[in-house]
């Protein structure tokens, strides 16, 4: 019977603590990770790949027009992304660096943008490189567990990013 009693009791306590801390940041940035920016880097990432295996060199890169307007496309939505996370809906309640991440995203998605109007293969791969670098410096900020799960690089994409 005490013990029944006591429960509502600490469950009181428990969300009255947790009205004393900051107010949470409502956006949804895993989400936003998860289903938006990591699927468009990905397309970004693999439209130019050098793969080296068993069965030699080879270089994938976009051939058709619609290939490259994919490629620039995913660099624009980057940019756009970038812009978001600079917003004050969701940089409302992070430290100052935050919005100099997002804009550090944004400045690296508008060069390979500029890339791939040039439809210049190397210079995408080479700026596929420094957007890996980007999301990782914001993620070792502000990623809960950082380089965890390492999930800015995915399987074939593996081999063009340089392993930090
Ligand atoms: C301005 C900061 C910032 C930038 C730039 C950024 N991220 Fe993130 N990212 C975060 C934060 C914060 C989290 C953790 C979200 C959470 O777990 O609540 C995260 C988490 C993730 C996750 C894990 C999502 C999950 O389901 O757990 C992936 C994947 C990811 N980011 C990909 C990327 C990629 C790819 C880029 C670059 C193109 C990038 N991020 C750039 C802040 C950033």
């Amino acid at each position: 019977m005490k013990l029944k009693s006591a429960a509502p009791l600490l469950l009181a306590l428990a969300s009255a603590g947790c009205n004393n801390q900051p107010t949470p940041v409502a956006f949804d940035v895993k989400a936003l990770m998860a289903t938006q920016v990591q699927p468009t880097a990905e397309t970004y990432w693999n439209s130019v790949q050098y793969i080296s295996d068993a069965a030699g060199s080879r270089k994938i890169e976009p051939k058709t027009d619609a290939d490259w307007a994919r490629t620039q496309e995913a660099a624009a939505k980057l940019r756009e992304y970038g812009e978001k996370m600079k917003s004050p809906a969701v940089s409302a309640g992070r430290g100052t660096d935050w919005a100099d991440y997002a804009q550090g995203l944004t400045d690296i998605a508008t060069q390979a943008e500029q890339a791939a109007k040039e439809r210049n293969p190397d210079k995408v791969f080479q700026i596929g490189g420094s957007i890996y670098n980007v999301c990782s410096a914001c993620h070792e900020v502000y990623m809960p567990s950082p380089g965890g799960g390492s999930p800015a690089v995915a399987g074939a994409t593996a081999a063009e990013t340089p392993a930090k």
